[in-house]
């Protein structure tokens, strides 16, 4: 394999921590997590525009007492679960996972199996590493897709190891977040992430074939970020519901993570043209570099009949050309595309926290709400 760092570590086949959450491997130590970690997990800061939802601090304090059986150890238990083969395999998925990240999959599984009556945390915890590996994974083969250079303020490992380090490191990811949804021994999470890992195929190959065009649609943009955000975080709802005491509640569980998976892609779109160059811990514009037509962008072109052109002859120089983008932002505000493209966003988080409604109410229940809401007012 190319790239710097592939001999640094010893060949080896070490396969004893798969199922790891279940069975405790000796060398994964589940120590106490640090209070604040469903704070930083979640890097809500609060929108400059009023929040809807005045008791967001509140559901995150729940949400520290609530989840501290499921997340001790659990940053520890993700490094472990891709530790054990051959280098730079493991390496390259815990770059990623030692750079953070917001851990919301996880926090689904948990919260969601939760409020469905499943309080068992040897079968929710393999579920919740499950999430996060499978996302681990396919940003991994993402950073390839995209050729991104920069991830969560970080190097992506495809600059540090390579492509086919990346890709590799991605599958092999990707098998030991099946190991942990097999260690489950339920058949419906399974049967359903086989389903969402298409899913996320189809919406990347959706999106390659999209890019690059200023004709996308509205109804294009929906069909790429359903499969390729909302169908994870459907699976992440549903998953600890079918192995709970009522699987019945998966069906409200999906509606509510489908809707949140589509408000956390658009949120991160409109994030995309919002943050000041330099802070979103990606290259600034990074969705307009990479050719992709997102939200902000769609309601520009929908509102302002000059963009189109304008951006025919600007878009080669966008990568290079700090004033271009400066215009381009400012075009976007001028229609109020970015402020409108979060509006929406936020509509569709309330559409999740409505889906709600058919469980029966408990503090996993409104600590599910506040993550909506919260989710809707993130800014980075
Ligand atoms: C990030 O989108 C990428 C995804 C949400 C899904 C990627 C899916 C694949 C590469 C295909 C399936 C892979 C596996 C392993 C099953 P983005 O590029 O808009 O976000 P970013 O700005 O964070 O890169
Ligand atoms: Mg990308």
């Amino acid at each position: 394999m190319e790239g710097a760092g592939c001999t640094s570590r010893p060949a080896s086949f070490i396969p004893s921590c798969s199922g790891l959450a279940t069975r405790r491997c000796p060398s994964v130590p589940w120590a106490l997590m640090k209070a604040e970690f469903v704070l930083d997990a979640l890097q809500v800061t609060h929108h400059p525009s009023p929040a809807p939802h005045p008791a967001l601090e509140d559901h995150l304090a729940h949400l520290r007492a609530l989840l501290v059986e499921d997340l001790v150890g659990f940053e520890d238990a993700l490094l472990a679960s891709v530790d054990g083969s051959l280098a730079p395999l493991p390496d390259t998925s815990q770059h990623l996972i030692a750079a953070g990240g917001k851990r919301i999959r996880p926090l689904l599984v948990l919260l969601c199996g939760r409020a469905a009556g499943n309080l068992d945390a040897d079968k929710l915890r393999p579920l919740a590493l499950a999430g996060e590996l499978v996302h681990v994974a396919t940003l991994l083969h993402d950073d390839v897709l995209d050729d991104a250079d920069e991830r969560r303020h970080r190097p992506t490992p495809r600059l540090r190891w390579g492509n086919t380090a990346s890709v590799l490191g991605g599958d092999y990811a990707l098998t030991r977040a099946l190991d942990c949804v097999d260690s489950v021994g339920h058949p419906a999470p399974m049967r359903e992430a086989i389903a969402t890992l298409r899913s996320l195929v189809e919406g990347e190959v959706l999106q390659a074939h999209l890019r690059g065009r200023l004709d996308v649609t509205h109804d294009d943009y929906m069909q790429v970020i359903e499969r390729k955000t909302a169908s994870l975080f459907r699976w992440c709802a549903r998953a600890g519901a079918h192995c709970g005491p009522h699987p019945s509640m998966a069906t409200a569980l999906g509606h509510f993570g489908g809707a949140l998976g589509l408000a956390f892609q658009m949120i991160d779109d409109v994030i995309d043209y919002e943050s000041p160059e330099g802070t979103s811990g990606k290259l600034p514009l990074a969705d307009l570099r990479e050719g992709k037509m997102t939200l902000p962008l769609l309601l520009g072109l929908e509102r302002d009949a000059t963009l189109r052109p304008w951006l025919e002859q600007a878009q080669g120089k966008l990568p290079t050309d700090g004033a271009a983008r400066r215009e381009l932002i400012r075009r976007l505000q001028e229609v109020d595309a970015v402020g409108s493209a979060r509006a929406l966003a936020r509509a569709q988080a309330e559409a999740a926290a409505a889906a709600l409604s058919p469980l029966a109410a408990s503090p996993y229940r409104a600590a599910l709400e506040g993550i909506a809401y919260g989710l809707a007012e993130r800014v980075r």
